[in-house]
């Protein structure tokens, strides 16, 4: 299959045109693993863009980025922000379920970098249709991803940093990690969080 966007100097005329030929995407393994590809979702045109790290086990049965627990937490800081998934675009370093068996289980696991690395084609597109006016980064994956391999999320976390194509990449904890933590690591978190939404209201001028 071509993709005009990638190889050649045809780029993808539309959003819709770049996820048809995700869809069929084998650039790394993890095709073999997650069921489907997690393409991202909401306005095809926003001033905010959010990047997870990638697809969970409740997205591979939906087809939707953050369906599962992660999503109910990422849904109540965009209500902090007065904005809804329909306004965002809502998206992922990878398309596919990266997994891990543990204990006999298949578990999710953060992607490696050859695999961000073959998937960074979709997000530069995604970045390139969307056009946002600032990035939102969740986690560590995705500031390596926008931002560069030594990317730190315990360094880097609230800083107004430059992305690809000078975009704006604000990076913030994901929303899994504080489903993990306790009280005081967890007040902790939530604050610094706070903060962080704080920066995007101002940057992107939600009144
Ligand atoms: N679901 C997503 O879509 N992305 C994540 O990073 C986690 C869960």
């Amino acid at each position: 299959m071509t993709q005009p966007g990638l190889f050649d100097d045809q780029p993808f005329a539309s959003l819709d045109a770049v996820r048809r030929e995700a869809l069929e995407c084998r650039r790394c393994d993890l095709w073999k693993s997650g069921h489907r590809v997690v393409f991202g979702s909401g306005a095809e045109r926003a001033r905010l863009m959010v990047v997870g790290e990638g697809p969970s086990d409740a997205d591979d049965r939906t087809g939707l980025p953050f369906s599962g627990p992660s999503g109910g937490l990422l849904d109540a800081w965009l209500g902090e922000l007065a904005l809804s998934r329909a306004e965002v675009w809502l998206t992922n370093v990878v398309k596919h379920r990266p997994t891990m068996t543990e204990h006999g289980r298949e578990r999710n696991r953060p992607p490696r970098a050859k695999e961000a690395a073959a998937c960074a084609v979709w997000l530069a597109e995604e970045l390139r249709h969307v056009r946002p006016d600032l990035v939102l980064a969740l986690g560590g994956s995705a500031g390596k991803a926008l931002i560069g391999r030594d990317f730190k999320i315990t360094q880097q976390r609230g800083v107004m940093l430059a992305g690809p194509g000078d975009v704006p990449v604000l990076a913030t904890f994901h929303p899994a990690y504080l489903l993990r933590l306790e009280p005081p690591e967890l007040q902790e978190a939530v604050r610094l969080v706070r903060e962080d939404l704080a920066l995007v209201r101002q940057t992107i001028a939600v009144p």
